[in-house]
């Protein structure tokens, strides 16, 4: 696929992975993106995942022809792009190995070798001409691992991004971007917005006509909105102005009175209500709506003296990815012994910023006037 005149990408879409990274559900499949920059030199930056290498290297060698790569730049050595650096090495000896220190201790981890003939360790911000096209280096340490860089072609104000604005999806996947860039920010780079937000920093005053991500289509117009987006999600700020009613549901009590509160809010004028089942509903979706709305109420039943499985795994994803600044209202349910709140309230209690609702609701077995009327009061706070 060609970028420019001078700048390609040979990566591949992948429809055989069910659970990308060994957890997230990706029923578009998953595309990883490997770049090639054509000038005096040629750079290609990072490689395939593991299961695509021969696809990989037939599409850099029909790019080619007669000419080889003088550098493999690694900005990135998680295995689904750095899986075939071996591979590069001994189909084009010639070609040195680009990264920085902590690329070569990693690439020791998983190949046994580092390159020590035909490496170029590069610092911060230097510089690797290849012709009239340079590509600086910016350490985005965290964004997703520690040794992750990016790189800033000047010529074409192209940023090659590693990880960041990229999205669950093939490349031929018709869908669009937000959705499923949420879902994999959250989820794969949700604990770091600090970290994201240093980049953004260090990129601060880099014209951007370009982003080339390892994941997900190539952005140019849809830049600002993208970045947008990226500021919003690693600020953790919220997206929409709505709720999201998030419940985990035993025999169908519970879900009733998720859904009854779903229809008071509309009732009351709420537009934008979204309600998951979490033991039925993808994780990482649950956990990309939570950060997407500014209202969160989660309903569970009592279950074993603690909260039933999926809330409490639905809690800890959100506490792993640093969930805060948002408003929480409580919903339990307990034929018994109620005490869903009181462990949901334990379990978030070290998130930032969270605002509870004054009104919350506990249900005995089943809805009845008394919890109705409660439901009504909560639906009261949440729409105002
Ligand atoms: Fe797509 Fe962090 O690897």
């Amino acid at each position: 696929m060609k970028i420019s005149e001078n700048i390609y990408n040979i990566g591949v879409n992948d429809y055989k992975t069910d659970l990308f990274e060994g957890q997230y559900s990706v029923p578009n499949g998953m595309a990883y993106n490997s770049y090639v920059i054509i000038d005096e030199k040629i750079a290609v930056l990072d490689t395939v995942d593991a299961r695509f290498g021969d696809e990989w290297l037939e599409k850099l060698k029909k790019l080619l022809g007669a000419r080889k790569p003088d550098y493999l730049v690694v900005l990135h050595m998680e295995p689904d792009h750095s899986a075939n650096i071996l591979n590069f090495s001994k189909e084009f000896p010639s070609a040195q190995i680009v990264g920085n220190a902590k690329t070569f201790v990693m690439i020791a981890e998983y190949f046994g070798c580092d390159f020590a003939e035909r490496r170029v360790v590069v610092n911060e911000n230097d510089t690797l001409r290849l012709g009239g096209h340079a590509l600086k280096f910016i350490f985005a340490p965290m964004v997703h691992w520690p040794e992750v860089m990016v790189a800033y072609e000047e010529e074409e104000r192209v940023l090659f991004s590693a990880d960041a604005f990229g999205k669950f999806g093939a490349l031929d996947a018709s869908e669009g971007w937000d959705d499923e860039a949420r879902r994999y920010y959250i989820g794969i780079v949700g604990k770091y917005g600090v970290q994201v937000q240093g980049l953004f920093k260090k990129l601060a005053n880099m014209p951007l006509d370009v982003i080339c991500p390892l994941h997900g289509p190539v952005l140019k117009e849809e830049i600002p909105h993208c970045l947008d987006l990226y500021n919003r999600w690693s600020c953790y700020l919220p997206e929409a102005d709505g709720v999201m009613i998030a419940y985990a549901s035993v025999y169908g009590n519970t879900r009733s009175a998720a859904e009854l509160l779903k229809s008071m809010l509309e009732g009351k004028g709420v537009k934008d209500v979204a309600i998951y089942d979490l033991a039925r509903s993808d994780r990482a979706l649950c956990v990309a709506e939570a950060f997407k709305y500014s209202k969160i109420v989660l309903a569970t039943t009592t279950y074993n003296g603690d909260i039933f499985p999926a809330m409490r795994e639905f809690l800890d994803w959100l506490t792993e990815r640093n969930f805060q600044n948002r408003t929480v209202a409580l919903i339990e349910n307990g034929s018994w012994a109620p005490v869903a709140s009181r462990t949901v309230l334990k379990r978030l209690e070290k998130c930032k910023n969270l605002t509870f609702a004054e009104n919350s609701v506990t249900i005995r077995a089943a809805l009845n006037d008394d919890s109705r009327a409660k439901l009504a009061a909560l639906a009261d706070e949440l729409a105002r």
